[in-house]
């Protein structure tokens, strides 16, 4: 019989035993479920509402039923619906009585909600370290090229000389902010719905004070509805991952770009590459492909539980059961993508000739070019129409700017002098964007201590 079986007179259909129950995903949380159980039992027993002996009984039962689980000397039966349900029977089996008493005070409405909390917290922890290995693997790269320059582009078209160094600098920055949403998204989930009952709380003098303490969280939830109603943990982990995975995903295609044939400008490692079964010069990058396929998939399940949620009155649905699967697979995906994306930036070489050439071509000193002359007092709009009709004259003659001659430069402007050259010469353009936030070494070397002290920072949360 069904522990809520009382008012039933028949069996429950077994297609709907199977639609109803839960247990194949919410498995998983079996460890959070046991740990919110041994702190309810104890502050039940420590406010007196059930013996001590009892709540000693349950500790020593469900740490039992933990070292089974975890030994996989359990086999879970979708007759008990959930997690919290086959625990709680297999419990009961062990203990008798004292184990029919745990549910004092409490709902499966509230345990799930605490237990989905404990869960993700964890989660989220071991997200943000992962996010900080590959910001050490980008700083580590950086570091190697704050001399190796390569065409900045808009429009993915080249635009002005930036370093290697900043450019995968920016995909730090992106990544701190990842990590900084994390922890911030961790506080608002960091309160215990634990005590709100199936919606409005209990007649049982409990403390939710103390077993919020002993869970961890800064304190209980205000309003037992909103305890047993909310899942906005859950989306805004959610959509701080489909962020992450968008930061990830517009690297990835970086990557893919970089290494074609068009650009070259570098090569991954044979161990992050895979081939083709009937291209034998192929080597692909299925790795940055794979992470940018699935960030679709990680949007998917934002959106999923978006959508699951609109329309609910409050308090508890049994819609909200489909929370988990959701937030399961994000995290799952999350965590499978960067260990093998941070391998992929640590191993991939570097071809910094092929983005010095490429740098070379497109003109993008040109407004190098402009600020020469605005420097020697022409106004910068005018600057900036004379190096365009220069760039007009290059490009009908087959020339790059630095490769005018100066009698050339200055039939378009008498103010063009012998020292333009070394002001085109792409190194000095890119290490005079010394502006806060540049190209220019110091400025990378600014950021590469900055990130280092992120890391450094953020390594314990
Ligand atoms: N398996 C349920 C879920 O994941 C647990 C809460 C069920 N509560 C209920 N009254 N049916 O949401």
């Amino acid at each position: 019989m069904k522990l809520w079986g009382g008012r039933f007179r028949k069996e429950t259909d077994s297609l709907v035993n199977d639609f109803n129950s839960s247990i194949q995903f919410d498995c998983r949380l079996y460890r959070e479920d046991i740990e919110g159980s041994i702190a309810h039992a104890r502050m039940l027993a420590d406010c007196g509402i059930i013996s001590r002996e009892d709540q000693e009984s349950i500790k020593a039962g469900l740490e039992g039923i933990l070292a089974d689980i975890e030994a996989e000397n359990i086999a879970f039966t979708a007759d008990n619906e959930d997690i919290h349900m086959n625990v709680e029977a297999l419990l009961t089996e062990r203990i008798g009585d004292a184990g029919k008493r745990l549910h004092t005070a409490r709902s499966r409405n509230d345990q799930v909600a605490v237990d989905l909390r404990l869960y993700l917290r964890r989660e989220l922890g071991e997200v943000a370290g992962q996010v900080l290995d590959l910001q050490q693997a980008i700083l580590d790269q950086a570091k190697q090229h704050q001399s190796t320059v390569m065409p900045g582009y808009t429009h993915l078209q080249r635009a002005q000389p930036i370093s290697f160094a900043q450019h995968l600098l920016a995909y730090g920055e992106q990544l701190k902010r990842d990590v900084t949403r994390l922890e911030d998204c961790k506080k608002r989930m960091n309160i215990c719905p634990l005590g709100s009952g199936a919606l409005a709380g209990t007649t049982y003098p409990i403390d939710r004070w103390e077993t919020a303490e002993l869970l961890g969280f800064d304190a209980p939830c205000s309003n037992s509805l909103d305890g047993v109603s909310d899942r906005d943990y859950a989306l805004e982990l959610l959509g701080d991952l489909s962020i992450l995975m968008m930061h990830l995903s517009r690297f990835a295609e970086e990557v893919i770009l970089w290494c074609s044939w068009e650009f070259k400008f570098i090569e991954l490692d044979d161990a992050y590459s895979t081939g083709s079964s009937i291209m034998p010069q192929k080597k692909n990058p299925d790795v940055a492909e794979l992470v940018r396929g699935k960030t679709g998939r990680v949007y998917g399940d934002l959106m999923g539980l978006l959508t699951a949620m609109k329309g609910l009155p409050l308090a508890y649905n049994k819609d909200m059961q489909e929370d988990k699967e959701p937030v399961f697979d994000a995290i799952d995906t999350v965590k499978m993508c960067l260990p093998v994306f941070t391998g992929m930036i640590a191993t991939m070489k570097v071809l910094p000739a092929n983005m010095r050439r490429a740098a070379g071509g497109g003109f993008i000193n040109a407004t190098d070019c402009a600020d020469y002359l605005t420097r020697k007092g022409m106004p910068f709009r005018d600057a900036y129409t004379a190096v365009g009709n220069l760039v007009y004259y290059c490009t009908e003659n087959g020339k790059l700017l630095e490769e005018l001659s100066l009698e050339e430069l200055q039939n378009i402007s008498p103010l063009f002098g012998e020292d333009v050259y070394e002001a085109l010469r792409l190194e000095a353009c890119m290490g005079q964007r010394r502006s806060w936030g540049g190209p220019a070494v110091e400025e990378t070397s600014r950021q590469i201590e900055e990130l280092t002290a992120f890391i450094k920072e953020h390594r314990h949360e």
